[in-house]
Order: C-alpha cells, then structure tokens, then sequence
C-alpha cells in the first residue's frame, strides 16, 4: 500500500520559500522539497514565494485579529493562507535570525494562522538554519500555529548542489523530509478539530 492510498482525506500543505533576495539558494531547496512532498503523498502541495507574494513591510492600519484589512494585498494573503492545512517554511538564516521576509509576512494575518501545523526545512552553514527556525517558532506559537519538532535541517548546504545546479542532499535528508511529512500529516489531521 503506497503513503497515497493511506490518507482518505485532501489536505492542503502550502511550501512557503522564505528567502526573497536575487540569486537566492532558497527556490532549488523548495523544489527539492516539494517533488519529495508528492512523492510521499501526504498532502496536496502549493507552493508559496514570498518573493512572488512581495507583501509590502506591514502596513495595515487596524490589528490583524479584527480582520479590517484595508488592502488588496493584505486580502489576498489571507485568502490564500485561510485555504492551507498545514506550512512548510523553507528557511534560510540571515544573522543567526530569521529572515524579516517571514516575520512581515507573518504579521499580516492572526486567525488564517491559527491552529495549523507548521515544519521547518532549514539550510545554512554549521548552524544548519536552525538559529533561524527556534525564532520563528516563538512568532509563530503566539498565532496559534503549533510548530513540529521533526525537521530536515540542512548544515554546509553549498554543498549539496549537483552539476546541474539542482539540490540533491544525502539519503539522511530525505528520510528525514519523510518522517516529518508523515507527522505533520498527523498534526495536520488533529488541529482540524480545533479549527
Ligand atoms: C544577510 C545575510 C545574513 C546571513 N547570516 C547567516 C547566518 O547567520 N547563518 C548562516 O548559516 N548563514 C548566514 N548567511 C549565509 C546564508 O546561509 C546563505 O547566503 C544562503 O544562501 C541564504 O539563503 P538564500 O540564498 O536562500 O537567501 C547569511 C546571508 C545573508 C545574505
């Protein structure tokens, strides 16, 4: 029996690429992750590039829990968060932090957050990202998110690269990028409740 044939239910698992800078290493990582992701089959996969989303820095003038958002920007990105079951942040780590990308675009929404699981894909150099991802997770449990400890978390990412420029880490990583699909599902399944 394959992983798809497992799960009855569609989730929605949005792979959120972080990093928005020019020449960025950020979008061969998620395409990496998400080819795993549809391999395993736990989700229904939409990819989100903050690059692409280009929120403003916030500027909405009432709280975000009141839901009087004013822009057209500020509509859409809670449109399309509302519709996800479940986050993939794919994270680099700018300063041992985390990348102002993700705090900005987190800030914009409270309820869309609210009571779905998020996982970290974390690439950096010795750290492996992870200075990055402990600071989202305190953003990110104050909107209700519950952030999951299983984690791919990528150190000396440069060298993973293949000829070709396409991301290929080790087998580790993929098993990895497997387990903690298989527990965000689980995750997935039990905030829906709450929700
Ligand atoms: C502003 C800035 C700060 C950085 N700070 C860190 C850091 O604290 N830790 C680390 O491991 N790498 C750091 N790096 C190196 C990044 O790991 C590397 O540039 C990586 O490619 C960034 O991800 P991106 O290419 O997807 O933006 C930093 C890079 C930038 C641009």
């Amino acid at each position: 029996m394959t992983e798809q044939t497992r799960y009855h239910r569609h989730m929605l698992l949005q792979v959120v690429t972080v990093s928005t800078r020019q020449g960025r290493k950020g979008d061969a990582i998620a395409k990496w992750f998400e080819t795993r992701a549809r391999a395993h089959g736990a989700f229904d996969i939409e990819p989100v590039d903050l690059a692409e989303v280009n929120l403003p820095l916030f500027d909405e003038p009432e709280h975000p829990r009141l839901r009087q958002y004013q822009h057209a920007h500020t509509k859409q990105w809670s449109a399309r968060i509302t519709r996800a079951d479940a986050f993939v942040f794919v994270t680099p780590e700018y300063n041992y932090s985390a990348p102002p990308s993700i705090v900005n675009a987190l800030d914009y929404l409270v309820h869309e957050w609210a009571y779905k699981p998020v996982a970290f894909v974390s690439y950096g150099g010795v750290s492996g990202g992870t200075r990055s991802v402990q600071m989202i997770k305190l953003q990110a449990t104050a909107l209700r998110m519950m952030p999951i400890p299983e984690a791919v978390s990528l150190p000396f990412f440069a060298r993973m690269f293949a000829a070709d420029g396409s991301f290929s880490p080790d087998a580790a990583q993929q098993q990895a990028a497997d387990a903690m699909l298989t527990e965000l599902r689980r995750w997935a399944d039990a905030l829906c409740v709450l929700r």
